[in-house]
């Protein structure tokens, strides 16, 4: 029965209109990796928004703008327009890889460095500006699988579908730990978890674009979802979506 209403979905997939689909929600819910499947899966173009966050971060760690973990904003402002972010797509990975001034720091802009300094970066009103901007652009053609933390409430506030991520803060704090011991690296469970809490705090109460549920999104919580029942789920929507329109 399950395949059956994916083999559905595939069908339908080429004839329907091209949409946007906007995918929102808390810190380690797995909402890249859903998001860069869903496009795969129905031909979409990926945008990752954080990416881009991290890429001004990065620039300004290599143009010398943070002094003591906090961000020079007259330099940052003064530098924005030179920033040139794109996404090109990386046939052994089968994934967009992020470009900053025509360089691939896919890999640096996932770094602990960056990590660590991105938030004050992603809070600054003029930055978000930018990024927005090039981030309507992008999606002006449509066809699109958008995430990020204002997508469905800022960005495109009339995307045709809205998803916004949630798990537990417990759920979350495990997925860490497992991603970061993958990795080689070690922390408590306490520490990450405290982390992830944080990292919450300071997403839905700052004063630009705060993340919060756009009134027309549709909730997952994947806290006890495998990755194939959440692609299930959101092929279901996907094509709720499409043949309602
Ligand atoms: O999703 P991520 O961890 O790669 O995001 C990196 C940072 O950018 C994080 O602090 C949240 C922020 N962000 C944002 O403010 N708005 C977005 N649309 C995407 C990310």
């Amino acid at each position: 029965m399950r395949k059956h209403i994916y083999i559905i979905g595939m069908e339908n997939l080429m004839k329907t209109k091209k949409i946007i689909i906007a995918i929102d929600g808390v810190s380690s819910t797995g909402k890249s990796t859903m998001a860069k499947d869903l496009a795969k899966e129905l031909g979409y173009t990926y945008i990752d928004t954080g990416a881009m966050y991290r890429a001004v971060t990065l620039y300004s760690i290599q143009h010398g703008f943070f002094a003591d973990g906090q961000i020079d904003e007259a330099k940052l402002q003064a530098a924005i327009a030179d920033i040139e972010i794109s996404f090109r797509f990386n046939p052994e990975t089968g994934r967009p890889d992020t470009y900053l001034n025509g360089v691939n720091v896919e890999k640096e802009i996932r770094g602990m460095e960056v990590a660590n300094l991105v938030s004050p970066v992603a809070a600054l009103g003029f930055v978000r500006r930018a990024m927005v901007a090039k981030q309507q652009e992008m999606g002006k053609a449509k066809g699109i699988v958008m995430d990020g933390r204002d997508i469905g409430t800022v960005v495109f506030p009339d995307a045709e579908l809205k998803i916004y991520v949630t798990a537990s803060p417990e759920v979350r704090a495990k997925r860490r730990l497992d991603e970061l011991k993958a990795k080689g690296e070690t922390a408590s469970f306490d520490d990450v978890l405290e982390n992830v809490k944080m990292r919450d705090h300071i997403d839905m109460t700052r004063k630009e674009s705060p993340l919060r549920k756009a009134d027309d999104a549709l909730e997952l919580d994947n806290s006890r979802m495998t990755i194939a029942e959440q692609k299930e789920w959101l092929l279901e929507k996907y094509n709720d979506r499409s043949r309602n329109r």
